[in-house]
């Protein structure tokens, strides 16, 4: 089976939770709910107990109501932020218990809820704070990149929190306005876009800039790889994929590669996308997968599509970052899919594109690192 450790890995790497409350109930309901989706729970009754949870069970998550028996919540987030500033806090609060919660925000929780807590809501507002303290840290990597890349995670940083302010302020909005009201329906739903997509851009530009991580070097196997790759990509383009025919010519004795499986699957995913993007009325898309004759030690993997193509002018542009002619593109897609197959893989990137008839891409990897 391809990418077995990275399946395995996911399955044993449990993420750990930590729930304090004094409620006892609500800490048994709390905890079989997370446990049903996989999540390691941790609990503690009063504050106390949760700073020795956080010592012995090193918990990503908190998930901390404001009414405890010893100790202010305020006192509790900001003791936990000392131990690990790492840990996302959610709040609970009680009836009236907003403005605090909304306070306590801008002093490093994440997101709150409100009590009685909704199941849907829960673990979307825990899934969101874990994402955002995986951003958080990774945004810290970048230590050893030149000045122009070093200012990235600084940029982003900067731009993350903010939208993360706005993100949560809107869900308040949300949950307290009549969205019956259809222009105020549409207004919430176009900030809630432009955050997505700005968070998106800020992703898209730490992506560009991730330092290689040699340690995830696993044997992959390209076919495999693509199917998810297009899997990902009928979900992304639901509306239109059945216009697209995809043609498969896959070989079926292509050999493994070592390769950093995530990264790859990120390549295949911005060249798939910009094929699907071309071909907005539909069209075709041929993906090609082989062994090099005449150097075996490569596979070839080509993407054909028959879409709007590239204009002459542009086509020395396409790997310059922030190079697009797209309204709504960062211009990144490529630069990065360069970056992981050339400099990462020791791999080659070539397109060909003749406007109004289509584009090729042709990608070639090596089956072991040099
Ligand atoms: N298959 C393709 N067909 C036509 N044009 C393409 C194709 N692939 C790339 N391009 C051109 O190359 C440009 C750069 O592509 P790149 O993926 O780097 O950025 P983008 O698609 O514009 O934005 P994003 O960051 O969202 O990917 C595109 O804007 C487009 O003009
Ligand atoms: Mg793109």
């Amino acid at each position: 089976m391809f990418c077995s450790k990275i399946l395995l890995n996911m399955e044993t790497a449990k993420r750990k939770i930590l729930v304090v409350d004094d409620n006892a109930d609500f800490v048994g309901l709390v905890r079989r709910l997370l446990e049903n989706k996989d999540f390691q729970v941790s609990v503690a009754l009063d504050g106390k107990t949760a700073f020795e949870k956080v010592l012995s069970d090193d918990p990503e998550m908190v998930l901390l109501d404001l009414k405890l028996p010893d100790l202010p919540g305020e006192e509790i987030l900001k003791r936990i932020k000392e131990i690990n500033k790492d840990i996302a806090i959610v709040i609970v609060t009680g009836f009236g218990g907003e403005q605090v919660a909304v306070d306590l925000m801008r002093k490093g929780a994440t997101d709150f809820l409100s009590k009685p807590i909704d199941r849907e809501v829960l673990y979307s507002a825990i899934n969101n704070a874990l994402k955002i303290r995986d951003a958080q840290i990774a945004d810290r990597n970048f230590e050893r990149y030149p000045t122009l890349e070093r200012f990235f995670p600084f940029l982003a940083h900067e731009i993350r929190n903010p939208l993360h302010a706005i993100s949560g302020a809107l869900a308040i909005i949300r949950r307290r306005t009549d969205l019956k009201d259809e222009i105020l329906d549409q207004s919430i739903k176009i900030i809630d876009e432009e955050v997505q997509h700005l968070n998106e851009f800020v992703q898209e530009c730490l992506n560009f800039v991730r330092p290689p991580n040699r340690v995830h070097f696993i044997e992959i196997e390209m076919n495999d790889v693509l199917s998810v790759v297009m899997n990902i990509i009928s979900h992304i383009f639901e509306s239109n994929a059945n216009k697209i025919k995809v043609i498969r010519e896959l070989d079926p004795a292509l050999p493994k590669i070592v390769a950093n499986y995530e990264e790859i699957k990120q390549a295949f995913l911005n060249i798939a996308k910009n094929a699907f993007e071309a071909m907005p009325a539909g069209g075709a898309l041929t993906i090609k997968t082989c062994c090099k004759k005449k150097s075996p030690t490569h596979i070839e993997v080509i993407f054909s599509d028959n879409g709007g193509g590239i204009k002459p002018e542009d086509l020395k542009s396409l790997f310059k970052p922030f190079f697009t002619t797209k309204l709504r593109g960062t211009g990144l897609g490529l630069a990065i899919s360069r970056r992981i197959i050339v400099e990462r893989h020791n791999g080659k990137i070539q397109i060909e594109s003749e406007e109004a008839k289509g584009t090729t891409v042709k990608i070639e990897l090596p089956i072991g690192l040099r």
